[in-house]
């Protein structure tokens, strides 16, 4: 079997932003607590954070950092987490039956984004608080003086306002499970009006309105809908959430997910633009789809603590340890973004560290990369310049879930000032190789610089604690022969190329 492709940079998509390439940071499990921050680990810095785990984040190469939550947000007051740490009251965090001792907050957190070299996202909490606290924090940390707030924070150590740029307006507000969760209509309202009293104090601030926390959930289409009516006008973004799994053993199904990631970011796309439409508006409305990622969701009842009497610090949850097979899913998934560049303009890998996580660590010992720490440091790395389409010529495959779908998926980028492109392809059969064959003649004289393969004769195979080194993607043998470039691609396999 054999697959074709064109590459021909007149395809254009949009631009690779670097916010494409975006992290998340929740108050949840080992994230923060016996993740990034360890006071005690021997690789512990001054402040407490764990060097080993800055040095594998900059390698990870992550953009813009959203925090502090994800379901953490809706019970959270920004407040306590800030100020002399002594003072700092310990709070029950409902979303995770979790203790948060408030040791690391904005300021801390700020001080470790400047050591990974990554922005700051906020989510204000609209579940349990409202329009006048999104206000004050968003004083607290954009405006550079002369008033009570920004002075409380000049106080706390930091002269310069932390300059927030993009600003999330609660999390997931459609899930039930969300605290303060409410209908459409009354979040679009309320959102409306945080946004325009944000802007009021900030005009030059981009705000993500929330869309639905999954496309299946009952009110997707309609939640949007109703949302943007009431915010079309404040907002930047809407956000998207997906995780994927395997579900019953159904690995074909669950190697196609970014089919169903293609299809949520064009109803999301259609739904936005039906809005403006109807209201004879010229603005668009971009995605940041702020949540993403493999997740094995099933798992965390079993383990969430429940009981009255128990409310850990730091507890094991959320601690999914990544196969080959899920990063292989995972590589597609960052190839669906890419080839949605015009529209996506944001995204947030769902999580850093630990939680659901490309980066492990054990308390007191090591810190190392998942199987999906790869295709997401090799693309961030990689991609740049502008996404392009590939056209695609390619055998298919029949999934209970998505139906019939290519068997082989992929995206370039092109970057013209630099004069390098790169190429990224999935290969999601199961049981055969397929030939590859990429037709690069329209960028002139090229060649092959780097090459990184992903797969693995054994797709459950993963880096744990005990062997941290077992995958790593390698090297392959390319042809180019007359602006053809030809590899073959082992089932299960994610690649990525880099011309020049
Ligand atoms: O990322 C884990 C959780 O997933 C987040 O807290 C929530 O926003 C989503 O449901």
């Amino acid at each position: 079997t054999a697959a074709r492709l064109t590459v021909d940079p007149r395809f254009a998509i949009g631009p690779v932003r670097r916010r494409l390439f975006g992290g998340f940071v929740e108050h949840l499990g080992r994230h923060v607590y016996d993740g990034l921050y360890e006071p005690g680990h021997p690789e512990a810095d001054g402040r407490g954070f764990r060097r080993d785990v800055i040095a594998l984040v900059r390698e990870l190469g992550v953009s813009t950092i959203r925090y502090p939550g994800g379901n953490f947000v809706s019970g959270f007051r920004w407040e306590d987490s800030v100020g002399p740490r002594a003072a700092r009251p310990r709070r029950l965090d409902l979303a995770w039956h979790s203790t948060e001792t408030n040791e690391v907050g904005l300021h801390e957190f700020s001080d470790w984004l400047d050591a990974v070299g990554s922005d700051l996202m906020l989510a204000v909490n609209l579940g349990t608080r409202g329009t006048l606290e999104a206000i004050d924090l968003l004083e607290y940390a954009n405006v550079p003086g002369g008033s009570t707030l920004s002075q409380r924070r000049i106080d706390n150590g930091r002269a310069a306002p932390f300059d927030v740029r993009v600003w999330c307006l609660g999390n997931e507000m459609d899930g039930p499970w969300q605290l303060g969760h409410r209908s459409a209509d009354d979040y679009g309202k309320l959102a409306s009006r945080t946004a325009k009293g944000m802007r009021q104090l900030d005009p030059s601030i981009e705000l993500v309105v929330c869309g639905s926390s999954g496309a299946q959930m009952p009110t997707f289409g309609d939640w949007e809908r109703v949302v943007l009516e009431h915010t079309y006008d404040d907002v930047d973004m809407i956000s998207c959430h997906a995780y994927y799994q395997e579900h019953d053993g159904d690995a074909a199904s669950f190697l196609a997910s970014a089919v169903d990631m293609d299809r949520f970011i064009e109803a999301v796309v259609a739904t936005a633009d039906h809005v403006g439409a109807a209201r004879g508006s010229a603005k668009r409305i971009d995605i940041s789809f702020d949540e993403w990622n493999v997740w094995y969701i099933d798992r965390v009842d079993a383990v969430k603590p429940t009981a009255i009497d128990d409310w850990p610090v730091a507890p094991r949850l959320l601690e999914d340890v990544y196969s080959v097979l899920d990063a292989v899913v995972f590589g597609g998934l960052l190839i669906s973004l890419l080839k949605h560049a015009d529209r996506v303009a944001s995204a947030s890998l769902a999580q850093l560290v630990n939680v659901i996580a490309p980066i492990m660590t054990e308390p007191g010992g090591p810190a190392w990369r998942q199987t999906t720490f790869f295709p997401f440091a090799i693309t961030s790395r990689l991609a740049r310049g502008h996404a392009v389409r590939l056209p695609l010529e390619a055998p298919t495959l029949d999934t209970a879930r998505y139906g019939t779908v290519p068997a082989v998926d992929a995206v370039a980028t092109v970057d013209d000032e630099a004069g390098t492109a790169a190429l990224f392809v999935v290969h999601r059969g199961l049981e055969h190789p397929v030939a590859v064959d990429i037709d690069v003649s329209a960028l002139g004289e090229v060649e092959v610089v780097e090459t990184h393969l992903l797969h693995d004769d054994d797709p459950g195979a993963a880096n744990t604690l005990d062997e941290p080194e077992r995958v790593r993607p390698r090297a392959v043998e390319t042809r180019l022969v007359n602006g053809i470039l030809s590899v073959s691609l082992p089932p299960v396999a994610w690649i990525a190329l880099s011309l020049r």
